[in-house]
């Protein structure tokens, strides 16, 4: 590749222009519904129960939604995210690589005008199978006051700039711990439904990957998969409902790598362990959490080097 508008260099620290972003209940009843809420999660699904929260991983979406109240053509959003000094991606050869949330303020309810996600480009990495680029973003209220940030890496398989080893971060998630050699303190299954990837992509992401069975098959899955972000949002809610007591504003930071897709209607299984108090800096007596999320029938990873630190109930049974 001789394009001399490639280098990676240039890509670090790139900033985007902000882009406005807007929810309301009904969005995060919707995206609730995604992540696998059930009736009973009152708190999560009905407006009037009196503590009605959004689930904290929802800024998730944002980048998604903008501030859409209808679908949304998700190859024009995607192309929207291109840098200078990057060469083109194919959008088909695109695999999400890592998320991570930090709850910096609990959201309010309904957004209001003003919102915006302020992204730039933090990391890019290339290796002999592809470019890594992550991404940080901040959600900020029409004052300026971060409310949430997020680091999301993308990896684009078989991208190719100097064609050799490649490495430039200017920031980043704090790392995983590894997981122990123990049996786990909490264990969580919950069941993904047929329709979990045609719900979960009313909360933004409209890729024709999760609902298109005809795109499903050539990608080798042999059918749609579920987003990986909602896969996300069940692991975050197995820790919400063993060590957080079943509030959501337990949680204060989840991390995860996306290792295998999870096919709708899977049951999952989310281990976790405690592996001591989280950093100081991350909030007042959280614990720091490893965890994995598998499928149930296979057994694979789908959610691997897990992070999380979570507010422990009081009180809450340890298995
Ligand atoms: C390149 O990096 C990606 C993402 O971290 C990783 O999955 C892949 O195994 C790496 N490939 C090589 C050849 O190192």
């Amino acid at each position: 590749m001789s394009d001399s508008s490639v280098d990676l260099s240039k890509a670090v620290g790139f900033e985007f222009d902000p882009q406005e972003v807007s929810w309301n209940k009904r969005d995060l009843i919707v995206y609730a519904l995604g992540i696998g809420a059930k009736k009973d999660d009152l708190s999560l699904v009905y407006e009037l129960h009196p503590s009605f929260t959004p689930f904290p991983t929802y800024p998730a979406v944002l980048g998604y939604k903008g501030t859409d109240h209808d679908t949304n053509v998700y190859a024009e959003r995607a192309s929207l995210k291109s840098a200078p000094g990057l060469p083109k991606f194919d959008p088909n050869r695109g695999i999400h690589a890592y998320q991570t949330l930090e709850v910096l303020k609990p959201l309010p309810t309904v957004s209001g005008p003003g919102w915006k996600l302020k992204r730039r480009l933090t990391t890019v990495q290339e290796n002999k199978s592809g470019i890594i680029v992550e991404a940080e973003i901040l959600l900020v209220s029409p004052d300026g006051t971060p409310y949430a940030k997020i680091y999301s890496a993308g990896f684009n398989l078989g991208a190719k700039a100097h064609g050799t080893k490649f490495a430039k971060s200017i920031g980043g998630p704090p790392k995983a711990p590894a997981i122990p050699q123990r049996e786990p303190d909490y264990v969580f299954q919950d069941q993904t439904t047929p329709e979990q990837a045609a719900i979960y992509r009313l909360s933004g992401d409209y890729n024709p990957l999760h609902i298109d069975p005809r795109i499903g098959q050539k990608t080798g899955f042999g059918g749609v998969i579920l987003h990986g972000l909602s896969t996300y949002g069940f692991g975050a809610r197995a820790l919400v409902n063993t060590i957080g007591g079943g509030d959501p504003n337990a949680l204060k930071y989840i991390g995860v790598r996306f290792t295998s897709p999870v096919i709708p209607g899977d049951a999952l299984e989310t281990r976790a362990w405690d592996v001591g108090p989280a950093p100081s800096s991350a909030g007042e007596g959280l614990r720091e959490i490893a965890f994995e999320t598998k499928v149930v029938k296979t057994g694979k990873v789908v959610l691997g080097s897990g992070h999380a630190y979570v507010k422990k109930a009081a009180g809450g049974a340890k298995l």
